[in-house]
């Protein structure tokens, strides 16, 4: 990726606050070609995630991304919406009606158009329920041969957020996620270990929020947005799915181990857990049992925050 070669990237999405700010890097950013914006139920439903993703495009002032409303529920599961978002699932900010309209195809459609018409091989980046990434592998499988690698926010090596174990995007439809992982594409997967830690701090939120530059003044109120999971003490806010982005940007800024990921379907308390097998060597199961083959994704272990917090603050102000 170069400015004079700006890496082209679709963005699949449940704008959300965190999906907002991950919009507003990549379309802020010289060295991402942003094609398309697809969107699904998940942060609220589907209706809403287009209305806030065309407002976030307006209030950037981006050129005229196309983007196209997809999955209004998962795969099997209902729609369980994530109320830490707010009512209109971007802080309730009150802001005006977009002017822009969603195109007039679906997001598979889009998803196919855009990843098959690029001249360069497109870099897929989900921070949302994968629905719309399965229907189009399950309806388009062709559009592997144009994709180069697919970074999702999901799964969670270790601890869970919307149960102990799994984390929201995969628990909101876990068959959707483990339709991604058999993709046969380069994937990596930035889940909670990492998305939790990156987060602006305190002064940068303030003077984001004290901009006249409606995008920069957008991006201080989202930060600022006070939901549950945030700490009330600390005026930081966490950058969420933007920090997908910024691995993108910049793959250096995390740490992964390529790793068998393996999502749980089962009824139960590891419904849509993503296990992954850290051990160093098969176990008792393997022994007994013999090896399962399972799909090796590049894990995101470690990410130097400072590094991505800077990124993400130099291209969105
Ligand atoms: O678990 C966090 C993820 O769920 C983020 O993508 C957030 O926007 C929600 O979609
Ligand atoms: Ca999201």
């Amino acid at each position: 990726m170069t400015t004079d070669r700006p890496l082209p990237v679709i963005i699949d999405c449940d704008t959300g606050i965190d999906d907002a700010l991950a919009l507003l890097f990549a379309i802020r950013h010289p060295g991402l070609d942003l094609r398309a914006v697809t969107c699904v139920a998940g942060n609220t439903d589907v209706d809403g995630v287009v209305r806030n993703t065309l407002t976030v495009l307006e209030q950037a002032g981006a050129p005229d991304i196309p983007v196209a409303r997809g999955a209004e529920r998962p795969l099997i599961e209902s729609v369980r919406r994530a109320p830490v978002h707010g009512q209109d699932g971007m802080g309730d900010l009150g802001l005006p009606a977009p002017a822009r309209t969603s195109a007039d195809m679906d997001a598979v459609t889009l998803l196919r158009r855009e990843i098959l018409a690029s001249p360069h091989p497109v870099t897929l980046i989900p921070t949302a329920p994968l629905t719309n990434i399965a229907l189009l592998l399950r309806t388009h499988p062709e559009v592997v041969r144009n994709i180069e690698r697919i970074v999702f926010m999901g799964g969670a090596v270790a601890t869970g957020n919307a149960t102990p174990v799994a984390e929201f995007n995969v628990w909101h439809d876990p068959e959707a996620a483990a339709i991604l992982l058999t993709a046969g594409v380069p994937i990596t997967m930035y889940g909670l270990d990492v998305f939790q830690r990156v987060v602006v701090p305190g002064p940068d939120v303030r003077r984001l929020r004290a901009s006249s530059e409606p995008g920069t003044r957008l991006a201080g109120e989202l930060l600022a947005h006070r939901g549950p999971v945030t700490d009330e003490q600390d005026p930081g806010g966490g950058l969420g799915d933007a920090g997908a982005v910024c691995a993108v940007v910049d793959p250096e800024g995390i740490t992964t181990e390529l790793l068998p990921v393996e999502v749980s379907l089962a009824p139960g308390p590891t419904r849509g857990q993503t296990v992954v097998d850290r051990r160093p060597r098969p176990g008792e199961a393997e022994i007994h049992h013999g090896t399962r083959e399972q799909p090796l994704l590049d894990v995101a272990l470690g990410v130097d925050v400072e590094r991505y917090v800077k990124l993400w603050l130099t291209a969105v102000e």
